[in-house]
C-alpha cells in the first residue's frame, strides 16, 4: 500500500508555492519542540506523576499496555452505530481502559471493581459520557447557551453538570464542542457556540473552567474532552461526516482559536473529529495530532477518537484495519473508542516492526496519567459514592440556575408595537405542535435527562400565569408529515406522536380556537432529533404543515406570537414579514416551559443574541457575518450585473450575528477612541455610552468588531473582539469601555505567521454586526 506517512510530504505538496516548508511554518506559528512521536521526546511534566506512571508501564506486558488503549461503550446509552461486546470478561482480562455510557455509583462501581479486583496491575477505569448541555439538570442546547453571551452563566452550568455527572459515577465527560459552523444545514450546529472563532474561543474557556475547576483530583470534578479535532463543523454542504478542504490560513485565523483556547485553558483530553482534512482523516493526521495539537499548542493530555474513527479510516480509504491502526497510533492518538482496532491488530503490528512498543509506550503513558490527574490511582471509587446522587442531582438551586440561564438564552427577534410582553389577562390561543412537547424540551444530547421531568410551555404558562389567562389549545399540525422522516426520527428515540387527523382538520381547528382568543401565541419549531448527530437538513424552512398552519392563523387578523423551538438557524422570511412578534426558545432544557413563560409575561427582558447568522434562504448557506470581501462587493443597485450577488435573494441575512431585542431600548453614544494612531505595541480603547431609553430595566450585550482595511492576505470585513453583556435600569446609562490590545490586531499571515500589520484598522460598536458606528485608527510601523 502506498501510503503519504508524514505531514511533512504533506504539506510540501500544499504549499508549493510558498517556499516555506510546514516545519518552518509551524517553527515561526510559535512551536517549540520538534515532531517526535515516543517517549523520550514527552514535554517534563510533574515528576511524581512521571516517577509513578514509568514505574507502572515498566512492569506492563505489551498486551496490558494495549488494552489501556481500549474505549468501550456500554451501559444505559447507545450513541453510535455498533456498541462493544463482551465488556466484562474484556476489562477482567485487562483489555480496557475506560468505559463511556456507563453511569450512576452502583454501576460504575461494579466495572471499576472488575478492573480493580481482577487485573494483575489493578489499573482503574475512566468513566466517560456525553455530558453536553448537562447531566441530570438539564440546560438549554449549547447553541442556546451560547446565545446567552454570559461566560459566568456558562461556566456555572457545565460547574452543575460536573456536580452531578461526577455524582453519578463519571469522571470524564465529551465536552465541549467547539467547532466552528456557518452552515446551518449541518444538524451539529446546535452543540456548539456558533459561526465566531472570538466567542467560541471565550465559551470555550468557560466550560473547561466548569468541568475541570483547578483540582481534578476532587471528587466534584471531570476531565473535560475537546471535541472534535478538527473543523468538523466545517463538513462539505452541511453534510454529517463530509469532508473537510480548507486554507491553513482560514483553518488557523477562523476554525482553530477555539481549539486553541480550550488547550491553553487546560483540557484534560481531545476528541478527533471523523471528517478528513485535506485528504487526511483527523484521526490518523499526524500533522493535527502530534505536530500543531502537541508540538505546537503544548497538549499534554490524551487523545481519544470519535466513535470507531480508526475503524472508518477503511472507508476513507486509508489502508486495512490494521494499517489505519498503525496510521493513528503513529499520528498521535491514543485511545481507539469501540473500534477495537489497536485491541485486535496492534499487538501483530508491533511484532511485525509497523510501529514500536515505545510508540505504544507513549499512547498508554498519556491515558495512565490522565487516570493520575483524576487521582483515580489514590482512590478508584472517588466518583462512587452512593449517597452523592440524593444529595446533588437535580437540587433546587441547579434547577433555578436552568431556568435562569433558560431564559437568558432566548433571543427576541421581531417585537412589532411592543406586542410581547403579554398582558397577564384575557385569553390565550396556545397553538403548535411543540406546545405539549416534554420530549423537545431538552434538546438533542440531552444525556441522562429525563424529558418527563421537562416542564412544557403549556405547563410553564399556567405555573406563571395561573388562572389570570385563559389558555385554548389546539395541536394546529405535526412537527413533521413525512413519513420517512417521522420513521428515521422515532427509531432513535424521537417519541414524536402523530395526529392521524387530516392536516386540513387539524388547521381549522386551530383556525377556530384562535378565533375564540384574544391573541395568537404559535409554538412550532423542529424536533429535538432533527438537530444534532446525523440530523443534517437540506430544507431548513419549518418542518411539515407548521408554515400552511401560520398562513391560516394570520388570516383570523388575530395578532400572532411565534415562539420558535428549534436546534439550527431556519430561514423565517414568511414568519418574518407576517408575525407580530418571534421568540426564538432553541431547545430550552428542564426548566424550558417556565423559563419561556417568563419571557413571555415580562418576568424576564429578553437579552439573547444570535450567535449564527439567519438566512432568508436555505441558498444562503454557508452564511456568516465575518466573510471576505469579493473584488466585486455588491452595493445595492438593482441592476448592477457584474457584483457578487444572486439574481433571486439579496445577500443579507434575515438576522445578523449578534442580533437580538429587547422589551426595552438602547442608545448608543458616539464611540470615542483613546488614540487614532498607535504603535505596533501600543493598546488603544474604545469607550461608548449605552442609554436604556425604555421601559423596562434590561440586559444589552455591547459588541465590538475590528476590520483590518489592507493586509498581505485578505480580511474580513468584520471580526469580534470584544463584548460586554452590560444590566441597565430604565433611564441608566453606563460608559463601556473596551481595550484593544496588539493581539486583537494580529492574524496568521501566508506564511503562517502570527503577526500585526501595521496599516489602517476600522472599529465598529453597536448591539449586533450590522448595525454599528465606526471609528478609525492606525497602527504606524
Ligand atoms: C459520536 C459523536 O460524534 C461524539 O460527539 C460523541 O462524544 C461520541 N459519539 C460518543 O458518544
Amino acid at each position: 500500500m502506498k501510503r503519504i506517512s508524514t505531514a511533512f510530504l504533506f504539506f510540501v505538496c500544499l504549499g508549493c508555492s510558498q517556499n516555506v516548508t510546514q516545519q518552518q511554518r509551524t517553527t515561526t506559528a510559535n512551536t517549540p519542540t520538534p515532531a517526535t512521536n515516543t517517549e523520550a521526546a514527552r514535554p517534563a511534566k510533574d515528576p511524581e506523576m512521571d516517577r509513578f506512571v514509568s514505574d507502572l508501564l515498566a512492569k506492563m506486558t505489551l498486551e496490558e499496555k494495549i488494552g489501556q488503549l481500549n474505549l468501550a461503550a456500554v451501559g444505559f446509552d447507545v450513541t453510535g452505530p455498533v456498541v462493544s461486546k463482551n465488556v466484562d470478561e474484556n476489562i477482567r482480562q485487562g483489555n480496557v481502559g475506560g468505559v463511556f455510557n456507563t453511569f450512576t455509583p452502583v454501576a460504575a462501581r461494579k466495572l471499576q471493581e472488575l478492573a480493580v479486583n481482577n487485573t494483575r496491575l489493578k489499573i482503574p477505569l475512566l468513566f466517560g459520557y456525553d455530558v453536553i448541555h448537562g447531566h441530570r439538570t438539564i440546560f438549554p442546547i449549547p447553541l442556546a447557551l451560547s446565545t446567552s453571551w454570559d461566560m459566568n452563566l456558562i461556566e456555572q452550568s457545565a460547574r452543575i453538570a460536573a456536580e452531578e455527572a461526577s455524582a453519578d459515577g463519571l469522571n470524564w465527560v465529551f465536552s465541549p464542542m467547539v467547532d466552528i459552523a456557518r452552515d446551518a444545514r449541518w444538524g451539529r450546529i446546535s452543540e456548539g457556540a456558533g459561526e465566531d472563532p472570538y466567542l467560541g474561543s471565550e465559551v470555550a474557556k468557560a466550560m473547561i473552567r466548569g468541568y475541570q475547576g483547578d483540582d481534578l483530583t476532587r471528587n466534584n470534578t471531570v476531565m473535560a474532552c475537546l471535541k472534535h479535532f478538527a473543523l468538523y463543523g466545517a463538513a462539505e454542504a452541511g453534510r454529517d461526516y463530509g469532508t473537510t478542504d480548507m486554507s491553513l490560513q482560514r483553518m488557523y485565523n477562523e476554525y482553530m482559536p477555539p481549539y486553541k483556547a480550550a488547550i491553553e485553558a487546560g483540557v484534560g483530553s481531545v476528541m478527533t473529529s471523523f471528517n478528513d482534512i485535506n485528504g487526511i482523516p483527523a484521526t490518523g493526521n499526524r500533522w493535527l495530532m502530534t505536530e500543531l495539537l502537541r508540538d505546537t499548542w503544548g497538549f499534554d493530555g490524551f487523545v481519544v477518537t470519535d466513535y470507531t474513527a480508526i475503524n472508518e479510516m477503511v472507508a476513507h480509504g486509508m489502508g486495512t484495519e490494521a494499517e489505519v491502526g498503525e496510521l493513528a497510533l503513529k499520528a498521535g492518538t491514543d485511545m481507539d473508542m469501540v473500534g477495537e482496532v489497536f485491541l485486535k491488530h496492534l499487538g501483530q503490528s508491533v511484532k511485525d516492526g509497523k510501529v514500536t512498543e515505545a510508540e505504544v509506550d507513549l499512547a498508554c503513558r498519556r491515558i495512565l496519567e490522565g487516570k493520575y490527574k483524576l487521582g483515580l490511582f489514590e482512590d478508584p471509587y472517588r466518583y462512587t459514592d452512593e449517597a452523592r446522587p440524593a444529595a446533588t442531582i437535580m437540587k433546587p438551586e441547579f434547577i433555578e440556575a436552568s431556568r435562569d440561564i433558560a431564559r437568558k438564552s432566548m433571543v427576541l427577534l421581531k417585537n412589532n408595537k411592543n406586542m410581547l410582553p403579554l398582558k397577564q389577562s384575557g385569553s390565550i390561543a396556545l397553538i403548535g405542535p411543540l406546545v405539549n412537547r416534554q420530549r423537545e424540551m431538552i434538546g438533542n444530547w440531552s444525556a441522562a435527562g429525563d424529558w418527563k421531568q421537562a416542564v412544557s410551555l403549556e405547563q410553564g404558562i399556567r405555573n406563571v400565569v395561573g388562572n389570570k389567562v385563559k389558555i385554548n389549545y389546539a395541536k394546529g399540525a405535526n412537527i413533521a408529515d413525512d413519513e420517512q422522516m417521522l420513521k428515521r426520527l422515532n427509531a432513535h428515540g424521537g417519541e414524536l406522536d402523530i395526529d392521524s387527523r387530516s392536516s386540513d382538520a387539524m388547521i381549522q381547528e386551530a383556525v377556530r380556537v384562535a378565533r375564540n382568543s384574544d391573541i395568537v401565541v404559535a409554538v412550532v419549531g423542529e424536533s429535538q432529533g432533527m438537530t444534532g448527530e446525523a440530523a443534517s437538513r437540506a430544507d431548513i424552512t419549518l418542518p411539515g404543515q407548521q408554515l400552511e398552519l401560520l398562513k391560516a392563523l394570520k388570516k383570523t387578523g388575530k395578532p400572532l406570537v411565534v415562539v420558535l423551538m428549534n436546534g439550527r438557524p431556519l430561514a423565517l422570511q414568511w414568519e418574518e414579514q407576517n408575525a407580530d412578534a418571534i421568540l426564538e426558545t432553541w431547545f430550552a432544557g428542564t426548566q424550558g416551559g417556565n423559563a419561556i413563560a417568563d419571557v413571555l409575561f415580562g418576568l424576564y427582558n429578553p437579552s439573547g443574541k444570535l450567535t449564527t447568522t439567519f438566512p432568508q434562504v436555505v441558498g444562503q448557506e454557508p452564511l456568516f457575518y465575518n466573510h471576505k470581501n469579493t473584488g466585486r462587493p455588491f452595493g445595492g443597485e438593482l441592476l448592477d450585473k457584474y457584483k457578487s450577488r444572486y439574481l433571486d435573494v439579496t445577500n443579507e441575512p434575515l438576522y445578523p450575528f449578534g442580533f437580538g431585542l429587547s422589551y426595552t431600548t438602547f442608545d448608543y453614544g458616539t464611540p470615542q477612541i483613546s488614540k487614532t494612531t498607535i504603535s505596533p505595541s501600543e493598546s488603544l480603547e474604545v469607550r461608548v455610552e449605552v442609554r436604556n431609553t425604555g421601559n423596562y430595566d434590561g440586559e444589552e450585550v455591547v459588541q465590538l468588531y475590528i476590520q483590518d482595511l489592507v493586509g498581505s492576505i485578505s480580511r474580513p470585513v468584520k471580526e469580534l473582539k470584544g463584548f460586554q453583556k452590560i444590566s441597565l435600569k430604565k433611564g441608566e446609562a453606563r460608559m463601556v469601555t473596551f481595550t484593544i490590545t496588539p493581539d486583537d490586531l494580529k492574524f496568521y499571515n501566508y506564511a503562517l505567521e502570527h503577526v500585526l500589520e501595521p496599516g489602517d484598522f476600522k472599529v465598529f460598536v453597536g448591539t449586533n454586526s450590522r448595525d454599528v458606528q465606526e471609528v478609525a485608527f492606525r497602527v504606524q510601523e
